[in-house]
């Protein structure tokens, strides 16, 4: 699993984006500290401890590095950044039932829409799985001898 590289400042725009999901009842916004538990509970139970670490990093600084999907009340979705190193986008998931309707994208590049407004110049995406998604989302490009890269030697 290589990393990708994602230059910030030729972003696609995103709000017509954040605006459609919008309407149709999904509400894609920062998290904030008090979130924290239910957030990373649900990342836990969706996906794995590891993810859950992260995002409780992402929630450790502020501006809180954790953006959220919500339909109805209920989290459907998430995505972190600055959580294992400064600079890295993840991890994000959509819940099974949610994903094909732009969540994911809406998710990555809130993100790193914010991420640039913050100062960055580029976001590296750690340990990618979907290339294409971040290709074509976000313009990402593969780092070259970039695996196993900052998880090294992981427990
Ligand atoms: C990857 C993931 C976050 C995408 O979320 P999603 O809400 O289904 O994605 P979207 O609906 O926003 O898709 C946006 C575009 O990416 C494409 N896409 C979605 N998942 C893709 C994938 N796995 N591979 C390639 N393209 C993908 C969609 O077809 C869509 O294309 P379009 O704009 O041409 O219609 C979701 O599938 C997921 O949670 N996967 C499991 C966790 C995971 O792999 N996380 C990433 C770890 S690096």
């Amino acid at each position: 699993m290589s990393d990708m590289l994602v230059p910030l400042y030729k972003l696609p725009e995103h709000r017509s984006l954040l605006q459609k999901l919008s309407e149709g009842g999904i509400d894609v916004r920062r998290a904030i500290a008090p979130e924290k538990h239910k957030v990373a509970g649900w990342v836990r139970e969706h996906f794995n401890e590891r993810w859950a670490d992260e995002c409780e990093v992402a929630f450790a600084h502020i501006p809180v590095g954790c953006w959220i999907a919500v339909e109805k009340g209920e989290l459907i979705g998430f995505a972190c950044y600055d959580s294992t190193c400064r600079g890295f986008f993840g991890p994000t998931g959509v819940s099974e039932a949610a994903r094909g309707k732009g969540v994911g994208k809406g998710l990555l590049l809130a993100c790193l829409h914010a991420m640039h407004a913050e100062g960055y110049g580029y976001a590296v995406i750690g340990g990618v799985g979907p290339k294409e998604f971040y290709a074509n989302a976000a313009g990402a490009i593969e780092i070259p001898d970039s695996t196993p890269g900052i998880y090294k030697g992981i427990l």
